[in-house]
């Protein structure tokens, strides 16, 4: 129902694109660590980049232009235009750089260590190539760049033979082994003794490759080579790697150094990693699905990161939006898409909250109320968390639809057992709600709870324990009846069903009663109000404690399952199909066959979300029929409308996070008209079905009142 929520809303808010920012990343992680980002001459040329380059980053690295190959393509004859065009930006704007990268394997100019034959130079004139090429470009920019890859990607990848050195077989290697690295750093400290220098590699987080990374750092300062930091490319994907891993490096590297940067931040949806790519270039399919898997990598790394803010002091993202990305649209891998425009996955790195940071969840778990018999998972816990567990060993991606504020869901993680888990990043909304699970982009139930009709389908339920859930437990207290009933129905020519609820003594006396007829939502149908509603243990509870005079509920099908959700399908909804069933079949049929008392003032229609909408416009179009009226997160009457209809009473209702002033602005209205009307908002709850019960609750008692 929260989707549907949503799509009401749909033609009011202009679709769920997030709108422009007014402060940037960087704002937002000040008390953390710097935001960085690599940029080309565009982004520092054209004035809508320059515009989101200066909002959100508060460090800049030149994505290629400070490289050794731009810089000096032939031997002494440097080339600086590009370095010095995004300098001079930083320059203006007071900006410190990231220079990348002074020594590496690609994007050098091959005189660097080879001559006009290909033949590998002497050690000693590789050295003084070196030498110049870093004492020119350091020097040049040492009052703007204030700190230097100083070698890039020099450690070995995995799998590493048996034996093999744990170094890239490099040109550079070859010539002087270990040792380049040692004198890279020496020549780079002499130019500038002021620039922090770091030793920058991707498959950071791998264990295998991040212990060798240590390994080399380790030896540096142990012989004295000013080592100041590792830069972790962290070119990552939507699967990997795991949080641990990052944190397990994370941890490694800052024994050996005091300042880890992320240099290179991506994130792609796809499983490539590290160096060995498949470039996807054109148009992005991104499915939603996808895009949760990223935004929750994206969430939780940067939980890492803040975890981790004494030793990390930047994190840099490689390129500005997808368009710009070394690694194509399609592989969809930063917080900007390929118009600049924030993605939600921008707005859930950038509001995190501290506090939530710090959390401990009460290992308090027990299975959900709602689980099958014998089922363990779902649970929940005292703090309203919910835990999550899978059997899908073959399977590359589990998601939960519940949780994540607007992004699709918790994503689940792979267990040792090959079992999926994950735990809601927060705790949920007490209450009943609904949910599936999205197994490598296709929907299913979950195995472990019942299932209940919403969303136009039977789907998973898992209920958080309210506070106040006695109203509607099932108590020792007399219990009526829930009745299916079949009815023919002319105007849709076929037999029809509905749900009748009589309360406990309905069979002892022979009293007439009062008949409320109670609509579901969109995408439910009549089994929604007394399954998941609890609607007759709320009527049960209220007639024990006498709070109300016992009446009848009938409940049925709305017919809306088939209208198309969103803006112009809802505002061509026609009731009047579903008004001929209700008013001209079904009402007759329960008056012939159910003790009711047959008149106005003891009929009363109300219905939630959708079923509101259809109170709303049958009990105005038929005055005759109902005397009482509620809507339940279902709009509002305003005075005008209910004049002379002989209204006795009216219910509006909502949850407090449903923007509840237009509920009691609204009941103000009508009760200064002199109409008797009642507001109520459901405290902490949403569009969801504890909202709905406790309007139940408390529309229950002011029906049928004289
Ligand atoms: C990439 C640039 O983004 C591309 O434009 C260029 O064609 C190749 O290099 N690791 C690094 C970066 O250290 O310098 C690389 O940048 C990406 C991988």
């Amino acid at each position: 129902m929260k989707r549907l929520f949503f799509l009401l809303l749909l033609p009011l808010i202009q679709c769920c694109a997030v709108s422009e920012p007014t402060d940037g990343l960087k704002d937002a992680y000040k008390d953390c660590f710097k935001i960085g980002v690599a940029v080309n001459n565009r982004n520092v040329q054209d004035p809508d980049q320059i515009k989101v380059v200066l909002r959100e980053f508060n460090s800049i690295t030149a994505e290629n232009a400070m490289k050794p190959q731009p810089t000096e393509p032939r031997k002494g004859e440097f080339n600086w235009e590009d370095a010095d065009r995004i300098a001079d930006f930083c320059r203006q704007n007071g900006i410190r750089m990231r220079g990348h990268t002074l020594m590496w394997h690609n994007q050098i100019g091959t005189w660097m260590y080879q001559d006009e034959n290909g033949n590998l130079l002497s050690k000693e004139e590789f050295y003084a190539n070196m030498k110049h090429h870093i004492e020119a470009i350091v020097n040049r920019y040492k009052d703007v760049v204030y700190c230097w890859d100083v070698v890039n990607e020099a450690v070995a990848d995995s799998p590493l033979a048996p034996g093999a050195p744990e170094l890239r077989d490099s040109p550079m290697y070859r010539i002087a082994g270990e040792e380049f690295i040692y004198k890279a750093f020496e020549y780079a400290h002499e130019a500038d003794p002021e620039a922090l220098l770091f030793y920058n590699d991707y498959n950071d987080a791998e264990p295998e490759k991040s212990q060798r990374i240590f390994n080399l750092v380790k030896r540096m300062k142990d012989a004295g080579v000013p080592v100041d930091g590792i830069g972790m490319q962290a070119h990552y994907n939507v699967y990997g790697p795991s949080m641990k891993e990052v944190d397990d490096a994370i941890n490694l590297y800052s024994t050996v150094v005091k300042h880890i940067h992320l240099t290179e931040l991506d994130i792609r949806v796809n499983e490539d990693m590290g160096g060995g790519l498949r470039f996807n270039q054109g148009k992005a399919t991104v499915a939603d699905w996808e895009k949760t898997l990223q935004q929750d990598q994206y969430v939780q790394l940067f939980k890492v990161l803040r975890k981790h803010k004494d030793v990390i002091d930047c994190v840099t993202f490689w390129n500005v939006c997808d368009k710009d990305s070394w690694l194509g649209v399609r592989n969809y891998p930063l917080l900007f898409d390929e118009n600049y425009k924030p993605k939600q996955a921008y707005l859930a790195v950038k509001g995190f909250d501290p506090k939530m940071d710090n959390v401990v969840i009460a290992e308090d778990f027990k299975p959900s109320e709602l689980n099958q018999p014998g089922q363990e998972y779902p649970m929940v816990n005292s703090q309203g968390y919910a835990r999550f567990k899978v059997i899908a060993p073959k399977a590359t991606s589990v998601i939960v639809s519940l949780g994540l504020g607007g992004s699709g869901g918790t994503v689940l993680h792979k267990a040792e057992d090959g079992s999926w888990m994950g735990t809601t990043d927060g705790p949920m909304d007490e209450g009943f709600h609904y949910y599936h699970l999205t197994v490598d982009g296709g929907v299913l139930n979950d195995p472990g709870t019942n299932n209940y009709y919403g969303s136009t389908r039977w789907e998973s339920g898992i209920e958080i324990p309210a506070h106040d859930a006695d109203f509607y437990a099932m108590k020792n207290v007399p219990h009526g009846k829930v009745q299916q009933i079949l009815f023919w129905s002319n105007s849709t020519n076929q037999v029809r069903v509905a749900w009748v609820y009589t309360p406990a003594d309905y069979d002892k006396t022979k009293k007439k009663y009062p008949v409320l007829y109670l609509q579901h939502g969109w995408g439910e149908n009549e089994y929604a109000w007394w399954n998941q509603g609890h609607a007759n243990l709320i009527m049960d509870n209220l007639i024990a404690e006498g709070k109300i005079q016992p009446f009848m509920v009938v409940m049925t099908y709305g017919m809306t399952n088939d209208v198309r959700p969103g803006g112009a399908g809802l505002r061509s909804f026609n009731y009047k199909d579903f008004e001929t069933v209700l008013c001209d079949e079904l009402v007759p049929f329960v008056d012939a066959n159910f003790r009711t008392i047959a008149k106005k003032e003891s009929r009363a229609m109300a219905g939630l979300s959708m079923g509101g909408m259809e109170t709303h416009s049958i009990t105005l179009a038929r005055p005759e029929m109902f005397g009482w009226y509620g809507l339940l997160s279902g709009g509002t009457y305003n005075p005008e409308e209910v004049q002379g209809t002989g209204v006795k009473g009216i219910f509006i209702g909502c949850g407090s996070k449903e923007g509840p002033d237009q509920i009691r602005n609204a009941a103000k209205k009508l009760q200064e008209a002199g109409y008797n009307a009642k507001g109520y908002v459901s405290e902490g709850t949403a569009h969801e079905f504890l909202t709905w019960r406790r309007c139940l609750l408390e529309m229950a008692p002011m029906l049928f009142v004289k």
